[in-house]
């Protein structure tokens, strides 16, 4: 059994940092979590979390775990969970699909590059050769982070997406797809 196993353990701004595997009794703090994402406006939590959905979506993210199927990374401190980042398993290429977030206040401390480097272990784990993920061109802070680490972008869909900014004018973003190569 994977979940709830500890992956790494830090110390950050005098707080001690785990990254570890999700758990079942993880729901409360997990839909917490989301909701606080949701409030941020961050693109993936576009919508509340209920319990209920909480309970579905971890679900899936453990079975996944266990199966082989996926990396989940929860990032803990204080008995909150601050952020997460999944790693998609696709055989057919070798390939796996990555997924970073972490909530305002723990933002710029290093726990995202920090994530990310743990994700790419874990890939290697999996004897995957390449990661993918998208970003949308707006998104300057995860466009910065990545490229620190080694992404490159190799697609661009123009004007992907459209939303509403807090001035009630539509902004469009591209959609820019990037990789890693990290193994043969
Ligand atoms: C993108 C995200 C994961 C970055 O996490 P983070 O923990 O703040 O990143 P780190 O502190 O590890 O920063 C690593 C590097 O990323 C870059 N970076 C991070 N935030 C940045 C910002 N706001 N502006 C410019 N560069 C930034 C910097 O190069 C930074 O290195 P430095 O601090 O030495 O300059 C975080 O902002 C986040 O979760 N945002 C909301 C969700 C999201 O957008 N996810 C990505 C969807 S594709």
């Amino acid at each position: 059994m994977k979940a709830g196993q500890i992956i790494r353990t830090i110390q950050n701004n005098d707080e001690t940092v785990i990254f570890r595997y999700p758990r079942w009794q993880d729901v409360p703090a997990y839909v917490e979590m989301c909701n606080i994402l949701h409030q941020e406006r961050v693109m993936a939590y576009h919508a509340e979390t209920s319990f209920a959905k909480g309970c579905k979506r971890l679900s899936g993210i453990l079975v996944d775990l266990e199966t082989g199927k996926r990396a989940h990374v929860f990032i803990e401190t204080n008995r909150q969970i601050v952020g997460e980042g999944s790693l998609q398993v696709d055989r057919a290429h070798r390939m796996g699909t990555l997924g970073i977030k972490i909530i305002g206040k723990y933002r710029r401390r290093g726990l995202g590059r920090e994530t990310m480097l743990l994700l790419e272990a874990e890939a290697r784990k999996f004897g995957l050769r390449r990661i993918y993920l998208h970003v949308w061109h707006l998104n300057e802070a995860a466009i910065h982070l990545y490229q620190k680490i080694g992404y490159r972008e190799v697609g661009r869909v123009p004007e992907w997406y459209s939303m509403k900014d807090e001035t009630g004018n539509i902004v469009y973003s591209d959609l820019i797809e990037m990789i890693k190569d990290i193994g043969e």
